[in-house]
């Protein structure tokens, strides 16, 4: 399909308003929302499109999921088990529904793109109301409509590679943004039904991103988040195609105070790129850069395309143009066939990289991917050590790295009161680190400028200056 056939047309985004605004009219519409998300960042972005769509057909966000009228489960299934807490949630509320007959209940998201989803649902989740997949987002007004106006399931499914453009968003926080900047994935890590889920690589336009941006910058967003699952292929399928590098450039001269983005492949990562980062001030010193594995045969049945030697050298070349950078990182042990040697190995680049934190992960076949068929798969008590060992060495090393910081002068986007006392406040810092400074309520939402002065439960505290 061609590029611009993708991007859902203005006629069609009409025709769902149209549906929104029946649906404000409607007697019979539910008072009161939930949404429940799993999952990544995409869909955490996903979920405020849903709730900007829900407001704007006059529903309101309830404080309790068990209060609501209308239900909605963002699900998530690149592990098994973020599909079976899904499942079971959902099932859950069945009982909810016994107090409130008149409880809707929805799944969306990508475990409804998994092929013989939709089956399942009619036949053994029989209680949804309504179900629909990631490529019918933008369709949220009409299906909703649909079920309005039956005592039947509605369930869509669809395999459509859409842009959408121009949907409402009742954004989480008033401080900090997401903005989408391409969806889908080409890069098939043999692991990974992302490709599957969430469709091929497609790129907005340059120009709907500035715009966003904008719009964010005039009503005091302070830091937008660049969203992709692999922002470094960036138009690449765009006509005269812009690089990410080239679109961060170009976002960082609107003047928002910070941008961060995410994820980065490191085959993909390129040295404009690092170059841009180095000019900037707006541009965070943070990188998230999932190695995956530290064995090079490993990588190679993963799909992933770079060696352990070629990682460490995007590493060494980002450290040496953004010194301090705060690096983080992916892992999965127990891939099928990973013998005890190579896990060792991704222990060992752990111990040389020195990541500021690692998101870790025991393999979970997924079906309809290529690593589900491989043979030897491992023993889940083996996966289990191996997971251990290398969360004891991380949070080891995170100890160490994070010292690096006191003495040293952050600037903190707070998030909200700090978890241990409410005369204190958190956020992140430039490095993309939490900190803990004296505040209140009225500080939310602020950048602040601190003195990094120790290291307290694994968390970095400060001083205002
Ligand atoms: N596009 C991003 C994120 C994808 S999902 C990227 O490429 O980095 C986030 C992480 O989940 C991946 O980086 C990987 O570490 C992990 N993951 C994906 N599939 C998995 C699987 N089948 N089992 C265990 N972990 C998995
Ligand atoms: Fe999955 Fe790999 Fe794509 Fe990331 S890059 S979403 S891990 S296939
Ligand atoms: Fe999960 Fe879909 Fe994100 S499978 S990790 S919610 S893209």
């Amino acid at each position: 399909m061609k590029r611009e056939e993708r991007v859902v047309q203005p006629e069609e985004m009409k025709r769902q308003e149209a549906f929104i605004e029946e649906i404000r009219e409607m007697p019979q519409k539910p008072k009161s929302y939930y949404v429940v998300t799993y999952g990544c960042q995409m869909n955490a972005h996903d979920s405020e499109k849903l709730a900007g769509m829900l407001q704007r057909m006059g529903i309101t966000e309830a404080e309790e999921r068990d209060k609501a009228d209308f239900v909605i489960f963002n699900t998530c299934c690149v592990r098994e088990n973020a599909e079976r807490r899904a499942l079971g949630n959902v099932t859950w509320l069945k009982e909810v529904r016994k107090n409130n007959p008149g409880l809707i209940i929805a799944v969306c998201g990508c475990m409804i793109q998994e092929p013989g989803m939709a089956e399942k649902i009619l036949k053994q989740y029989r209680f949804i109301n309504l179900a629909f997949g990631t490529a019918n987002l933008h369709c949220f007004p009409e299906l909703m409509y649909r079920t309005l106006n039956t005592d039947r399931s509605v369930v869509v499914v669809e395999d459509r590679d859409v842009i959408p453009e121009g949907l409402p968003i009742a954004r989480a926080r008033k401080e900090a943004a997401y903005i989408t900047i391409m969806y889908g994935c080409n890069n098939y890590c043999s692991y990974c039904i992302v490709p599957y889920v969430r469709g091929r690589e497609r790129s907005r336009q340059p120009e709907q991103i500035l715009r966003e941006a904008e719009g964010l910058r005039d009503s005091g967003v302070k830091e937008i988040m660049l969203l992709g699952q692999n922002v470094n292929s960036y138009g690449k399928d765009l006509e005269g195609g812009m690089s990410f590098a080239a679109l961060l450039k170009e976002l960082d001269g609107t003047g928002i105070p910070r941008i961060r983005f995410m994820t980065s492949h490191p085959k993909d990562l390129s040295d404009e790129l690092i170059d841009v980062m180095s000019g900037s001030r707006h541009i965070l010193p943070q990188f998230h850069l999932p190695v995956q594995s530290g064995s090079d045969r490993i990588l190679k049945m993963m799909n992933r395309h770079y060696t352990r030697d070629q990682y460490l050298d995007r590493v060494r070349k980002l450290r040496e143009a953004v010194p301090g950078i705060g690096l983080s990182t992916d892992i999965i042990v127990g891939f099928p066939g990973e013998t005890e040697e190579e896990f060792r190995e991704t222990m060992a680049l752990v111990e040389k990289v020195r990541y500021d934190s690692a998101f870790t992960f025991i393999y979970s076949p997924r079906v309809g991917t290529r690593a589900a068929e491989m043979e030897s798969q491992i023993a889940p008590e083996v996966a289990t050590r191996r997971i251990q060992e290398l969360i004891a060495l991380q949070e080891g090393l995170q100890q160490e790295t994070m010292k690096r910081f006191v003495g040293t002068e952050e600037e903190v986007l707070t998030e909200g009161l700090s978890r241990r006392s409410s005369e204190s406040v958190s956020g992140k810092g430039r490095h993309g680190i939490s900190i803990t400074i004296a505040g209140t309520v009225q500080d939310v939402g602020e950048i602040l400028r601190c003195r990094v002065t120790g290291l307290k439960n694994n968390t970095l505290v400060g001083e205002r200056i």
